[in-house]
């Protein structure tokens, strides 16, 4: 069913949630496919070939996308990013791109992306009005890669991915790196060296207890604080300030090649600032990463509600957000709360 034209909507962001913090950001997950396998986050063993993913009628259509996002913009959403799974194995990702970046009121439409399928796709994305793109990477050695995507992916094919979206116009890109203890963190200075001086910038990523079942070990996390003391012995590293929403801690080298980010999850948790709603592939909406539970947006938009009553269910939603995980990480654990949604399901 098409929706009409859309009727003019009150423009009044939300209130602030239980703990005094805006809604900044809408995450949007387009699909819970991924075609590779990273242990940290979809393990191959927890993921078969049979394995149940939704059926394409349970996923919100571009007509239901785009209009939760317009809800959402009205409530004070100036930041979109688009996430999986894998998002660009949701068919004509660039048509819903061109339908966000036409609603009022939009600043900044972001993509994360393992990059297989980006070479084809970085122009028309751009031209539908994509703005910026973060390309995963955990690793620029091709074995360790390999592993690092359960075997599914190739490093040729990341660096294809890099110089589509550079050609595309996409630079300064971001390059997320997941970094496990004894699996990948030797790579970090390999990583370090090939994007030192490119203009993008790396971002060290602290192996975080998402979803249930990537095995999660507190010793399999290396402190970010650990690897800017690596970085630093190597090539001399200086704070850069803060942004109060970012999830990143950021970094420039002294000598002008650029700048490294850490996001460190684990050891220095950003929930203080986390401005940011995440929505399913089937229309849920999370106030956290770590929830066990979403608040089921699609069940009302196809009962018929109207934008202004979502509009204020959501607004609603988000006044009561107490969420913390983050900072509560030790308490809850120790409680036994260890439900949590998987993050192929609503994306990094
Ligand atoms: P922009 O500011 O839009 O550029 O994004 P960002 O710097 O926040 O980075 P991005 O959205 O790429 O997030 C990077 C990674 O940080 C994600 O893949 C997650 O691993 C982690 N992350 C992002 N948001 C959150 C969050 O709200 N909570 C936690 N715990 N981790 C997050
Ligand atoms: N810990 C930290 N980051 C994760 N991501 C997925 N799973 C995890 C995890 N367990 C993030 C990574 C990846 C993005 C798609 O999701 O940043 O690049
Ligand atoms: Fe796929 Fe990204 Fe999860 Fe890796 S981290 S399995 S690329 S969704
Ligand atoms: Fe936000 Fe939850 Fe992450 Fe804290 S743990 S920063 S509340 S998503």
């Amino acid at each position: 069913m098409k929706p009409e034209a859309p009727v003019a909507l009150q423009q009044v962001p939300a209130p602030p949630d239980a703990l005094g913090r805006a809604l900044g950001d809408l995450r949007i997950s387009v699909i819970d496919r991924c075609n590779f396998r990273c242990p940290y986050c979809m393990p191959e063993e927890a993921y078969p070939a049979d394995h149940a993913f939704l059926r394409a009628r349970d996923r919100l259509d571009f007509d239901e996308i785009a209009r939760i996002a317009r809800v959402f913009v009205s409530l004070g959403v100036k930041k979109l990013r688009l996430t999986g799974g894998e998002p660009l194995l949701r068919r004509d990702l660039p048509l819903l791109v061109a339908r966000l970046a036409g609603i009022d009121g939009v600043e900044d439409i972001a993509l994360t992306t393992n990059g297989a399928l980006l070479p084809k796709l970085a122009q028309p994305l751009r031209d539908a009005g994509l703005q910026r793109v973060t390309v995963s990477m955990d690793s620029a050695d091709p074995e360790v890669f390999r592993r690092m995507t359960g075997g599914r992916g190739e490093l040729a094919e990341v660096e294809a991915a890099i110089n589509a979206a550079e050609r595309a116009g996409f630079t300064p890109l971001k390059i997320n790196c997941v970094v496990m203890r004894g699996v990948n963190d030797d790579g970090v200075p390999g990583l370090v060296e090939r994007f030192r001086g490119t203009g993008h910038v790396v971002r060290f990523i602290e192996y975080m207890d998402v979803g249930t079942v990537n095995g999660w070990r507190g010793d399999r996390v290396v402190p970010g604080a650990e690897l800017v003391q690596r970085i630093d012995s190597r090539w001399p590293l200086e704070a850069l300030p803060r942004n109060a929403t970012s999830t990143a801690r950021r970094w420039r080298f002294r000598d002008g090649a650029g700048e490294v980010g850490f996001i460190n999850s684990v050891t220095e948790p950003f929930c203080g600032g986390c401005t940011r709603a995440r929505l399913s592939a089937d229309g849920k909406l999370y106030t956290c990463l770590f929830a066990h539970a979403g608040h089921d947006l699609r069940a009302l938009l196809r009962a018929g509600e109207s934008d202004e009553a979502l509009r204020a269910t959501i607004a609603g939603i988000w006044s009561h957000r107490g969420d913390r995980y983050s900072e509560r990480r030790a308490e809850l654990r120790a409680a036994g709360v260890l439900e949590h949604v998987e993050m192929y399901r609503i994306g990094g």
